[in-house]
This record gives C-alpha cells, sequence and structure tokens, in this order.
C-alpha cells in the first residue's frame, strides 16, 4: 500500500495556517479512511494491511493501545470503542509510561501502536521492547512507510494526508476513525450483530457530512473565543465517552494558546478540581445524550453554585450552561469523534486572538525522535 502526496496538498489553499487547513479537511479525511474499506454484505470492514486473520483475531483477549500526545487521546476513544463493539478488555496507555515499567506482555493481548508520524521514538521504543517479547503488534499509522509502519506486524494507515501543524486535528479525528473501523472488524468476528454492524457503517458513513455541519458554527464558535481568550485557566469535563473528548480538547488549548488547561473525568471534579472554580476559570462540560447526561446536568449545578461559566458541547441546548455547542447526534459510539471537532476551532480561534504561532507553538515539535 503505498499513497503518494501531491505538492498541492501542502500548499495553503486560501487558509492563514495549515492548522485551520487541516481543521476544514476533516470531512474529506474521513471520506478517504472509509473508502474502499466497507464491506455491506457482511456488515463489517476489509483492513488489507492487518495480517491478522479470523482465527489470530478470535484468540485476542484484550488491546492494549499505545501512543504519545494526541494520539494516545485517540488510542483512549478507540479503546471504548473496541470496548463496545468487541467486548473485550481494551486500554490506552502513553508508549512512554508503558516501556519505562518492564510491562507484563501478554501473548494473548494485541498491541496498538498509535502515531501520526510513524517515527515517535517513545512509541516506536515500545513496539521494540513488545517485539522483542515476542508480543503481535500492529500500526496505526499516518505516515506510509515510517518506522512503526515498518516495525509492526502490520496495520491500519490512517490516510488523513500530510499533517504540517505540530498539533493534531485531522489526523487525531482519522485516528479514532481508523480504530473504529478495526473496532467493527474484532467485533463482526465476535458477537456484534449484524444489525449493530449495520447500525455503525451507517454512522460511520454519516461523519463526513456531520463534521461539515459541525464546522459551518465557526462564527459563533469564534465569538466564543474571544470571550475565552483571557481565562487564566480553564477545565475540561466529561463521563466515559465525553472524557478522552475532554483530554484532546484541554492538551489542544494549551497547545496553541498556551491557557493553561486541565482534564477531569466530571465526577472526580468534587475530588479536587472543584476548589479552582470561579469566574476567571470558565469549565467546558463534554455531554453527549447518552445514560450519563442526568448526571453531566448536576455536575453542570455544582459548577454554577461556585459562580463558574461553562461552555457544553452537547446534542441539545443546555439551559444551566452559558453557552452551548449543539453537534449532530451519530450513533453513541461514534459521538466522541464529532464531540471533539467544535473544540479544535475553540482552540485555534483563541490562540488567533492572542496573536500565537499557531503551526508552530514554543517549545514543540511536531514529531518527537528522541527519548
Ligand atoms: C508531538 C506532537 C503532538 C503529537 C505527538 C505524537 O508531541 O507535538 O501533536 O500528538 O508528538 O506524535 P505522533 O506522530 O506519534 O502521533
Amino acid at each position: 500500500e503505498t499513497v503518494e502526496w501531491a505538492a498541492e496538498s501542502y500548499d495553503m489553499g486560501g487558509h492563514d495556517t495549515y492548522m485551520h487547513k487541516e481543521i476544514a479537511e476533516q470531512a474529506d479525511a474521513v471520506d478517504r479512511v472509509l473508502r474502499g474499506r466497507i464491506d455491506d454484505r457482511f456488515a463489517t470492514v476489509h483492513l488489507g494491511g492487518l495480517n491478522l486473520d479470523a482465527r489470530a483475531a478470535r484468540g485476542v483477549r484484550r488491546v492494549k493501545i499505545l501512543g504519545c500526545g494526541s494520539a494516545y487521546h485517540a488510542g483512549m476513544i478507540g479503546a471504548q470503542l473496541i470496548e463496545e463493539l468487541a467486548r473485550m478488555p481494551a486500554d490506552a496507555e502513553p508508549a512512554s509510561e508503558f516501556r519505562y515499567r518492564n510491562p507484563v506482555v501478554d501473548p494473548d493481548t494485541l498491541y496498538l501502536a498509535v502515531s501520526q508520524s510513524g517515527e515517535t521514538y517513545d512509541t516506536l521504543a515500545a513496539v521494540q521492547e513488545l517485539k522483542r517479547k515476542g508480543a503481535r503488534v500492529l500500526g496505526v499509522v499516518n505516515v506510509v512507510g515510517s518506522a512503526i509502519a515498518r516495525e509492526t506486524d502490520g496495520g491500519v494507515y490512517v490516510h488523513a494526508g500530510p499533517e504540517v501543524c505540530v498539533v493534531s486535528t485531522k489526523c487525531f479525528t482519522n485516528t479514532a476513525v481508523a480504530l473504529g473501523l478495526l473496532a467493527l472488524h474484532l467485533g463482526r468476528i465476535r458477537d456484534l450483530s449484524v444489525a449493530d454492524g449495520k447500525r455503525i457503517i451507517a454512522g460511520l458513513r454519516r461523519l463526513p457530512a456531520q463534521i461539515t455541519e459541525v464546522l459551518r458554527n465557526e462564527a459563533a464558535i469564534e465569538k466564543l473565543a474571544a470571550d475565552y481568550a483571557s481565562a487564566r485557566s480553564m477545565l475540561f469535563v466529561g463521563r466515559v465517552r465525553g472524557y478522552p473528548v475532554a483530554r484532546e480538547a484541554s492538551l489542544k488549548l494549551k497547545e496553541v494558546s498556551y491557557i493553561h488547561a486541565e482534564a477531569y473525568p466530571a465526577s472526580e471534579l468534587k475530588h479536587g478540581p472543584l476548589a479552582l472554580i470561579e469566574p476567571a476559570v470558565p469549565t467546558v462540560a463534554i455531554m453527549p445524550d447518552d445514560d450519563l447526561l442526568d448526571k453531566n446536568s448536576a455536575t453542570l449545578e455544582e459548577i454554577k453554585a461556585r459562580q463558574g461559566s461553562i461552555l457544553a458541547v452537547a446534542h441539545q441546548e443546555q439551559q444551566k450552561a452559558d453557552h452551548t455547542i449543539v453537534v449532530p447526534r451519530n450513533e453513541p459510539e461514534l459521538d466522541p469523534i464529532l464531540l471533539g471537532i467544535p473544540l479544535q476551532l475553540l482552540a485555534y480561534h483563541t490562540a488567533l486572538s492572542l496573536g500565537r504561532d499557531i503551526d508552530k507553538p514554543r517549545n514543540l515539535a511536531k514529531s518527537v525522535t528522541v527519548e
């Protein structure tokens, strides 16, 4: 599998930054990661480079996902998708932590190394350690032929196209979708029904148009960003499906705007961060319309009681929030993929209003090839 990126894919295409261009490209990017992979007849997907036959896939008892930065957060979404669709224990861990702790390597675990560049040293070192211990490791990588792609036993290419901005946007989204495809594949080899397989496929196919719909809200998000630019610090909270979205949104904001931001599982607020709530510390609450909506709504009350301002990202207007960004509903399992997209724009416009060097934030590099 080889893909040559044409020179014009590096052109700014009328955008002021690569970050803005790459956010805008996401509907097309998701279309690309899906293309040629969906099998409607069996309500599953074909992942050509996986090198994992059905028998071997059935032998997998758990999945461990490794990555750094945004790749790690995409891995958190992927782990939830694998648990939900394939009903196997799955979790994500920073690749560096994994490799430094002399991990127990289990023969029934499938390891996934997630990396946009395929060159991140910590992730590559985790792959090498796993290979040395005889584990099965697959890559979820954007750059074809990169070091991690070469050293893994197979994998799924993310097909996001070149990402130039240091902070990841379209590649993050496409990685989450690619992990969704893998989750569907593993699920359909096990107990996921045809009906559920079809439901997820229909949801995946709706994503590009829904991303376009989210991006149409840009003017409203730009206005909100002008308010948040003066925040001293921001909290991002969510429960279960909302939590990895909160993690990534918080990372994005601090990387490009240099505003301190922290993500917390919403239920943990009362175990510490509630002490920080005051008017200069706004909260962004990720609250999809799932069975945790009431709990999230109670969290908004706790924040309001302490004069904190709230931006909700939700499927419907939230009365208790100061502002709501309404995102279209997909299938519940796939909702995290859409919920984070408006917050990429929030980070971008906050950074723009503060005059930051958006494509090259200070102290950061696109791929960290050293320890
Ligand atoms: C750097 C970048 C992050 C990125 C991380 C992992 O820290 O600044 O944006 O998420 O590396 O990169 P990878 O290429 O492995 O996905």
